[in-house]
């Protein structure tokens, strides 16, 4: 036998019944966002390098260590996208969408990161994601937060906690950085090795370390919000204020700093304690300076985008998901000219019975073979024709699940029928 081959470490396979869990997550999605006036894009999986260079930052951990970077057969450095803001702002740009007009859009798809794999880390992994231009004021923030808010309300979420900061204008983070580097020079002696890497390249970066020695002195360091400047605060409480009157709970978390370098003023996390160490499931900011950054109109934008495997994940623990789509019917057909019967059959129910999950048996067998496939599904009914069925017309229905007696139906009933049964199935 050939050695078998398995699929590439940190990308995953979906069978039924997750990716039903998926569909439904999807779905949800598509229709919260819709409703609230987003449109969706469909993006390229793969770009020039040098876009996420540009957007998420050289010195990031994304871009530094975790793309999937190659040269393609005209020398091109391409990348499969890390995330998907850079693109969605690329291609706005390309289509001339930012011109001063507000756009609301979202898109879904797999994101690729070279990270290390564990439960609810991968390396290719899917996002929804949302992104908002045009809209200046904290009402696009507070619009977004109760879009995500309502998504996890239709899936029965309830262990995710919201956090929130500002990371203020561009000047007000740079002299947050200085006075955080003067801070943690007096400490530099003890810091990990990673921390004192980042002190450097991307001090802010330090804020968000698990080490127990660094989070002990990170407890004494300065907090970006004293360094806002007058506009920022004010953006910050019209959010707060806001989010107070719709009843969303959050935290605020001076140490939230986001791992891209994108970000100006309001950054957000929902995070849960039922995943273990991959604990955030939707992450977001505003990003006012990027679409001129990659050469469009200068245009404020924020966004959020949450990670589908950790949602489907905690929704299945703590939240409530469909249970499995289950066939209402199995088509049994005994002999050739029942089987293309049936098959007719089959076609015409599922023209008239649009609700109707109806799984036509294939490969022969005998009654009893195949009743066990039927069950085997976990159909509620098995819609039976033989030579007596075929030859009144006839569909003789038997209840696989319960004690019912079984029936004969005339093939022209058959429609209304199994639609009063299949309501009662559900
Ligand atoms: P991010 O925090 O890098 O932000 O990713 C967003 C979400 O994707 C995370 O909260 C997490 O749920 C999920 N995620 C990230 N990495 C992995 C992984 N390796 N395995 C499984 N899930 C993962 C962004 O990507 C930004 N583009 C979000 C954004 C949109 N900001 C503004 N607009």
């Amino acid at each position: 036998m050939s050695e078998t081959l398995r699929a590439v470490r940190g990308f995953n396979d979906i069978f039924p019944p997750a990716s039903e869990h998926w569909q439904f997550a999807e779905q949800s999605a598509a229709e919260v966002l819709g409703r609230a006036g987003y449109g969706e894009v469909r993006l390229p999986l793969i770009e020039s390098t040098s876009l996420f260079a540009r957007s998420i930052g050289v010195s990031t951990d994304i871009v530094e260590k975790e793309m999937y970077t190659f040269d393609d057969r005209n020398g091109d450095s391409l990348s499969l996208r890390p995330e998907g803001t850079a693109g969605c702002v690329r291609a706005g740009i390309n289509h001339g969408l930012f011109n001063g007009s507000q756009q609301r859009l979202w898109y879904r798809g797999p994101m690729f990161r070279h990270e290390r794999p564990q439960k609810g880390r991968y390396r290719q992994f899917h996002q929804i994601g949302a992104e908002a231009f045009g809209i200046e004021g904290p009402e696009a923030e507070a619009e977004l937060i109760a879009v995500a808010t309502r998504l996890w309300k239709r899936l029965g979420l309830n262990r995710l906690r919201l956090a929130l900061n500002s990371l203020g204008s561009t000047d007000d983070r740079e002299r947050y950085r200085e006075a955080l580097v003067d801070f943690l020079r007096r400490h530099e002696a003890v810091l990990d090795e990673d921390s004192k890497r980042r002190l450097e390249a991307n001090p802010l970066r330090i804020l968000d370390s698990k080490v127990k020695s660094t989070r002990e002195i990170l407890s004494g360091a300065p907090h970006i919000t004293d360094f806002l400047s007058v506009e920022a605060q004010a953006h910050f409480s019209g959010l707060r204020k806001r989010l107070d009157a719709l009843g969303i709970a959050y935290e605020l978390d001076p140490f939230l700093v986001r791992g891209l370098d994108y970000y100006t003023g309001t950054v957000f996390e929902w995070t849960t304690d039922a995943l273990g160490a991959q604990d955030a499931v939707c992450s977001g900011g505003r990003y006012d300076g990027l679409v001129e950054q990659l050469g469009g109109r200068s245009t404020p934008a924020v966004g959020w985008a949450l990670g589908l495997e950790r949602l489907v994940l905690l929704a299945g623990t703590h939240g409530s998901l469909p249970g499995p789509a289950l066939p209402h019917a199995y088509f049994v057909a005994l002999g050739e000219a029942a089987e293309c019967e049936a098959q007719v059959i089959s076609e015409r129910l599922r023209d008239s019975v649009p609700a109707l999950r109806l799984t036509l048996n294939a490969g022969a067998g005998s009654m009893k073979a195949q009743l066990r496939r039927a069950n085997r599904l976990g159909a509620g009914l098995a819609l039976i024709v033989g030579d007596a069925e075929l030859e009144e017309h006839k569909v003789t229905l038997k209840y696989l699940q319960r004690d019912t007696d079984q029936e004969t139906v005339a093939v022209d009933d058959l429609p209304a029928v199994l639609t009063t049964r299949i309501a009662d199935l559900g």
